[in-house]
């Protein structure tokens, strides 16, 4: 079968790696894809970065070439609505609907989420108004981390060692709208402590799949020094994650989850990160 990828960076590289070795896999095309998917896909100049018009001109690539299925990458299309987009023209696409991406698009939705089905997450409170985030960061104390709600390409996130440093933050994020509407609304969130890891686990909305765990570095300066960014590298398997520490991350947070979200109606199918 033909296969389309959508994205442009290491992940939709090492989909498009993966999906070329299948024997089922006859073809496979990145939009707009890098320099890396050149070498196992074909690149085809469409950009997937921009909502409605973008997603009919790939529907159109997808329905023109006869594609059998489209993997979609990253967040911005999935939140933009790409998959009802393809579902409307009868295209099978993997990944979750516009609703179901709510988990990834608005971190507001998804700690609501957790605190109203009990899955253990960081404690928090969102703000629209700076001087109310003020006050609070003010009275709960340093570390503690500031987030804007929607996505800012892994930059939106600052874990402040200083109640200054996190107003800062909170002006950047709701005042200055360093990330546009993204930072319309703040999160204030508890500081974890600890070594941190990353589960996916593939679901259709009824049966999970997890993978092995990966450990990914977020700072932008070695030595996890500075401010985070989109990912400086990560590897799996990731040992700090004991079979028992699996085994809690699927009964109360993935399990629960794909639950939750069948019960408010946006059903989940793709991959879920924890
Ligand atoms: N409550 C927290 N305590 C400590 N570190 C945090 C906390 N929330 C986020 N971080 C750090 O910031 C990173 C990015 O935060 P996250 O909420 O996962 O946003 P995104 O992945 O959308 O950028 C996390 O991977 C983690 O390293
Ligand atoms: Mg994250």
């Amino acid at each position: 079968m033909k296969v389309l990828v959508v994205g442009s960076g290491g992940r939709e590289h090492a989909l498009a790696w993966k999906l070329s070795q299948s024997k089922r896999v006859e073809k496979v095309y990145c939009a707009p894809g890098n320099a890396g998917t050149a070498l196992v896909a074909e690149n085809v100049d469409i950009k997937a970065d921009d909502a409605e018009m973008l997603n009919d001109g790939l529907a159109r690539f997808a329905r023109g070439n006869r594609v059998d299925l489209t993997v979609v990458g990253p967040e911005a299309p999935l939140v933009a609505g790409i998959v009802e987009r393809f579902e409307r023209d009868g295209l099978s696409v993997f990944g979750p609907s516009r609703r179901a991406a709510e988990l990834e698009g608005s971190k507001a939705f998804t700690k609501h989420l957790m605190r109203r089905h009990g899955i253990p997450s960081a404690d928090y409170q969102v703000f629209e108004d700076f001087e109310k985030a003020r006050a609070y960061i003010e009275d709960r104390g340093a570390p503690i981390v500031v987030k804007a709600d929607g996505l800012a390409a892994g930059k939106g996130v600052m874990v402040s060692s200083t109640v200054e440093e996190a107003v800062e933050g909170a002006k950047r994020i709701l005042v200055e709208r360093e990330f546009g509407e993204a930072g319309a609304t703040l999160i204030v969130e508890e500081c974890l402590r600890g070594e941190e890891a990353s589960i996916l686990a593939l679901t259709d909305g009824e049966t999970i799949a997890p993978f092995e765990p990966v450990q990914d570095h977020k700072p932008v300066f070695d030595g996890d020094k500075g401010p985070n960014t989109g990912g400086m590298g990560a590897y799996s398997p990731a040992p700090v994650v004991t079979g028992e520490v699996m085994d809690r991350v699927v009964k109360e947070i993935l399990v629960p989850t794909v639950h939750a979200m069948k019960k408010e109606d946006r059903p989940f199918k793709g991959v879920l990160y924890a």
